[in-house]
């Protein structure tokens, strides 16, 4: 069976002379959560940029159940099956929660269809649905994120790319955030994620991908990666100790 996501020997940039990537490889299974992990600067958020489109590729492929999709701009990825939400202005901040999710379902033209994913969403994230009437903009940061992540799904992919969903969070709506992650998955929905909270997510994630200078150093199972001393202390970055 095909990989739901398939990055081999990626290598991109922003600059013509400097690449960011240099050969990235993982795949994530369909079902499962892979998590890559990494400290700051590794590339993290420029892999999932350049696998969602939005970054050229200098070399490598990227396959999402088998199909190529190297190079497809980033507006047709959604319509090919894979979904992003970046870290930062992830929502339409002067649109209400509603007008977002419905903005996430633009390119679809099945209405019923769109209505019954707006209720699924609302019964995931039942704090959605008592604002859905608020602007975006006058959310709190994990209402923000839950918003985020509602209107990624209504474009009903079969991959979801998350960075960093838990940043900026407190401890209890982190837990929060990744329980509604293990929810989505377990809702027939892919996910690759990038985190810094490494053992937060290593703990709802079926593997894990430690990046180090544009390349992936480490990879295995997200026990394993937890248990590895290597992992802990050269890429993990301080968040480990303290938690
Ligand atoms: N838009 C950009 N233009 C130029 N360089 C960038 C851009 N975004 C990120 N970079 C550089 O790419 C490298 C990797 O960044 P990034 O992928 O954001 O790392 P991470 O998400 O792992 O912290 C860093 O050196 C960063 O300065
Ligand atoms: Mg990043």
């Amino acid at each position: 069976m095909s990989a739901a996501l398939e990055v081999s020997g990626l290598v991109a940039g922003y600059t013509p002379e400097v690449n960011i990537l240099n050969g990235i490889g993982l795949d994530v299974a369909p079902g499962e959560i892979v998590t890559v992990l990494g400290p700051n600067g590794a590339g993290k958020s420029t892999l999932i940029k350049t696998i969602a489109g939005l970054v050229g590729v200098r070399a490598g492929a990227v396959r999402l159940f088998g199909d190529d999709i190297t190079g497809v701009e980033a507006h047709r990825m959604v319509r090919r099956g894979l979904a992003y939400v970046p870290q930062t202005r992830n929502v339409f901040a002067r649109l209400s929660i509603e007008e977002n999710l419905e903005m996430g379902a633009i390119a679809r033209h099945d209405a019923p269809a769109v209505a019954r994913d707006l209720q699924r969403m609302y019964a995931l994230f039942p704090r959605l649905r008592e604002r859905r009437r608020q602007r975006a903009g006058t959310l709190s940061g994990g209402e923000r994120q839950m918003v985020a992540v509602a209107r990624a799904l209504m474009a009903s992919p079969r991959v979801l790319m998350l960075d960093e969903p838990s940043a900026a969070l407190s401890p209890q709506l982190v837990a929060l955030v990744f329980a509604k992650v293990r929810e989505v998955r377990d809702s027939g929905v892919t996910i690759l994620m990038v985190e810094q909270n490494a053992v937060a997510a290593l703990a709802i994630s079926d593997r894990g991908v430690v990046l180090a200078e544009g390349r992936d150093r480490i990879a295995g199972p997200a026990r394993e990666l937890l248990a590895n001393p290597e992992v802990g202390e050269l890429y993990l970055g301080v968040r480990r100790g303290l938690q």
